[in-house]
């Protein structure tokens, strides 16, 4: 693959290719070893339209362990502010030549776009609400580690379904890895469909949660609370909120999970964010061996 847009584009032999690859450069990290010569001379952009604490930086930590050149820019930061589009920045980055552009966009679509129009590989770091695969692909390394396996699995996901570019590509990944998904939120923010990219949809919490192997939490996301589809985040936080007794209605050994960031007490109450059965920083430390890998691979490591 030259791009990667989405999980929907990978074959589940892509998936395992990438989860192996991961889990080299983290055994490699794990000696110690903290940076390797790989990508010496390669030029990878950071192009960040939204806030990102994990993802920009891992991505930037990515590259810099294999010695790739990486540079930053923003959407502040940039003449898009002065009413250049989108294509037309990029086809002005792509003429410095850099070997990889690793964008984040509010638009769904987004990274596809950039993709048609330079001709230089593209990372999808989020797109609107359409996909964010490298967070599908760390979060599908980090249960495969913490269960052995993906297949069979049951991985329940609660929250704003509508709206999270993280749920769509978890529910397209765990299926293709042949786990079952099923999804759980209000109702105005589960979108119809949902059940063709392969998720069964639950209108309550601790149905969902029926003996699940994985609870996977998302986050509210507070910028809309004006938007009349949005409960009230007391209302959330009694309805679908994750706390013990829903914890209890799962497998005995499950995890939990989060991608950040957490709204801590509505989503998901600061207890089970810091137990035992929290996996939710080996999501972050996993985030940055997937993304040597996806790099790795896409200029053209074997
Ligand atoms: N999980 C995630 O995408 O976090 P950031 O928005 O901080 O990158």
């Amino acid at each position: 693959h030259k791009h990667v847009l989405g999980l929907a584009d990978l074959s589940s032999e892509d998936i395992q290719a990438v989860l192996q690859t991961a889990e080299s450069f983290k055994e490699i990290s794990a000696r110690s070893i903290k940076k390797v010569p790989t990508l010496r001379g390669k030029t990878i952009i950071n192009f960040f339209f939204e806030p990102s604490t994990r993802t920009r930086l891992s991505f930037e930590v990515a590259a810099k362990r294999m010695s790739a050149d990486t540079f930053n820019i923003s959407n502040s930061g940039s003449s898009t502010v002065k009413g250049e589009t989108l294509i037309d920045t990029a086809r002005n980055l792509a003429a410095m030549n850099p070997d990889c552009i690793i964008l984040r966009h509010p638009r769904s679509g987004a990274a596809r776009l950039l993709a048609d129009h330079v001709d230089v590989s593209v990372i999808n770091a989020g797109d609107g609400t359409h996909e964010h695969p490298s967070q599908g692909l760390l979060d599908l390394m980090t249960v495969r580690q913490a269960k052995g396996e993906i297949a069979g699995l049951k991985i329940a996901i609660i929250g704003d379904i509508a709206h999270s570019r993280v749920a769509h590509s978890n529910i397209i990944g765990f299926s293709k890895m042949g786990a079952s998904v099923t999804v759980c939120g209000p109702a105005t923010l589960i979108p119809p469909g949902i059940e063709a990219l392969g998720a069964q949809v639950s209108r309550s919490v601790m149905e969902a949660v029926d003996g699940a192997d994985v609870i996977m939490a998302l986050r509210i996301q507070k910028e809309r609370q004006q938007d009349p589809l949005f409960p009230s985040l007391r209302e959330y936080a009694k309805f679908f909120g994750v706390s013990q007794k829903v914890v209890d209605a799962a497998k005995p050994e499950v995890i939990i999970m989060h991608p950040g960031p957490i709204n801590r007490g509505v989503e998901l109450d600061p207890k089970l964010a810091d137990g035992r059965r929290s996996v939710i920083l080996e999501q972050v430390t996993n985030g940055v061996a997937v993304r040597m890998a996806l790099i790795y691979l896409i200029m053209g490591g074997d």
